[in-house]
């Protein structure tokens, strides 16, 4: 025990918790025994045990008795002097000081929290927060048929390692500084062959501005073009998250109706032929799954000529086709330069990489590197520069091979089961592209099903999840078929099976 004051506080060195010490060192703690020392006495001096103006014992007594030494605990005890927590009386010693730095914080536990109100959020921010939380996705390890997430169990992660590692070891001064904010030039190099290659398009790497994921491209080039008011065509059903960043630039939001063949550009002029703006899923609608017609692409970029508007196309997952050629993006058949194209590579590889791309005009490049430097300056130049080795070494084209047909593996799980397990409850629609399909009920709730698989540790998202009206279909599921193994699909499919029929009994 060492005297303080007129107080009596236990000071032990031992790494045992317990309720009467407020000096505890740690041996095995990181923090260094000096930090320590510090913390135990600011602690016991902000919590009250000492009250201001109680005698400090002597940096010497308190070395003693933590059983450290004494420039420890004068160095601790010199930087709660220089901060304020303590003064020293001349000849007297170390006192806690009268006036306490932090008495303004009020961080003693035992004192009420006062109640601090806020101005409010601004009207975008709060526009935001009530904005459908498209941009959250849902937690824990992936399972049966979670959305949006791929086959993340067969990324070759010791490849990546390698190049990391290589990275790393040839790592140079000039990559350690800010790079170029749009995006580094060997990785736009490489995007733009790829788009070319896989996607049908053209365009040159100046073209290319690299961005933390599709979502930040989103919400970069809507907040660029659009001026809050405007309207925009936006597919119903459509991609929540899109509509999140619509709303974020204070877009005024016209859902346009998808059909069979893509989003309805005629319906879409009828409501808003003035519209700024139109987001678009060409080549895989989502969540629907329709690949937009031609004629309807024609359309659409008649009505973009004409109207001055803008179309943002996101091609999300079109990679990965089943059976068939891919579609072309609408970007190839763009001769005006109204479309800009929104790639990511959280489908191809995986989403925790969040890197995405933008295709722009030339004549819009600048303004958009001016915005993305705004936003974060550019993404990580080293996991850009991985990236670049990745594609550039064959490795990219060479997994999305390997994923297409560990996917269909999927799908053709997905199918088998559904036929085994609900035959006569669900009817798989057609499915040739993308990652999740649609899956119709026969005399069920969609959302009293997919609680009922949620109960079964099942994730199946109604399809009225992806509408902003109030015309939503109540009978269909979306299902994704990529995150998990055939086994898993299987046996989720049976959890489903019997969450339709509890649903079906209520
Ligand atoms: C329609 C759509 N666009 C874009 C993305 C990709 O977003 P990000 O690159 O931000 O992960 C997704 C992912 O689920 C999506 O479904």
């Amino acid at each position: 025990m060492i005297e303080l004051g007129k107080e009596r506080i236990p000071y032990m060195a031992t790494s045992r918790p317990s309720t009467s010490l407020f000096i505890r060192l740690d041996p095995r703690a990181r923090g260094a025994l000096q930090r320590q020392v510090y913390s135990g006495i600011q602690r016991a001096i902000l919590d009250g045990v000492v009250g201001p103006g109680a005698r400090l014992p002597s940096s010497r007594a308190l070395a003693d008795d933590l059983g450290i030494s004494r420039t420890t605990t004068l160095l601790a005890v010199q930087q709660l002097q220089e901060e304020g927590y303590l003064s020293a009386r001349r000849g007297s010693g170390m006192f806690v000081a009268d006036e306490l730095p932090d008495d303004l914080l009020k961080r003693r536990a035992s004192r009420p929290r006062p109640r601090v109100t806020h101005p409010p959020l601004s009207r975008r921010g709060a526009a935001l927060v009530a904005a459908p939380q498209g941009a959250q996705r849902l937690a824990g390890p992936p399972r049966a048929f979670r959305i949006g997430t791929p086959g993340v169990d067969l990324f070759p992660v010791s490849l990546w390692w390698q190049l990391a590692s290589r990275r790393m070891r040839s790592v140079t001064a000039l990559q350690l500084d800010y790079g170029e904010p749009a995006g580094l030039r060997a990785l736009r190099v490489a995007i733009a062959e790829h788009v070319e290659a896989a996607r049908g398009t053209r365009c040159e790497a100046d073209q290319v501005v690299v961005v933390a994921g599709a979502q930040q491209g989103l919400d970069l080039i809507l907040r660029l073009l659009l001026d809050p008011g405007d309207r925009v065509w936006m597919e119903e059903p459509g991609y929540p998250g899109a509509r999140s960043a619509l709303v974020g630039a204070g877009a005024r939001i016209v859902p346009v109706r998808v059909d069979g063949d893509g989003l309805d550009v005629e319906a879409g002029t009828r409501r808003a032929g003035d519209a700024r703006l139109v987001y678009v899923t060409p080549s895989h609608q989502y969540p629907l799954g329709v690949p937009m017609s031609l004629p309807r692409r024609l359309a659409l970029l008649r009505w973009a000529s004409a109207a001055r508007g803008w179309i943002v196309e996101d091609d999300y997952d079109s990679e990965f086709r089943y059976g068939a050629r891919p579609v072309p993006c609408l970007h190839g058949l763009d001769v005006d330069g109204r479309v800009i194209y929104v790639g990511s590579f959280s489908k191809t590889l995986f989403p925790a990489l969040r890197l995405g791309f933008l295709i722009v005009p030339p004549d819009l490049q600048p303004g958009v590197v001016a915005a993305r430097a705004v936003a974060d300056q550019h993404p990580p130049v080293l996991d850009q520069a991985m990236l670049a080795d990745f594609i550039v070494e064959g490795h990219f084209a060479r997994h999305v091979r390997r994923m297409r047909v560990a996917y269909r593996e999927r799908l053709e799980a997905l199918e088998a089961a559904a036929t085994r397990f609900c035959r006569g409850a669900i009817t798989l629609r057609p499915t040739r592209t993308g990652l999740h399909a649609i899956a119709d009920l026969d005399g069920a709730d969609a959302r009293i099903v997919s609680r009922e698989a949620a109960q079964r540790g099942v994730e199946a998202t109604p399809l009225s999840a992806y509408y902003a009206g109030r015309d939503t279909p109540v009978d269909a599921l979306v299902l994704g078929f990529a995150a998990v193994r055939p086994e898993a699909i299987t046996r989720g499919m049976q959890q489903l099976a019997a969450a339709i029929d509890a649903a079906r009994r209520r």
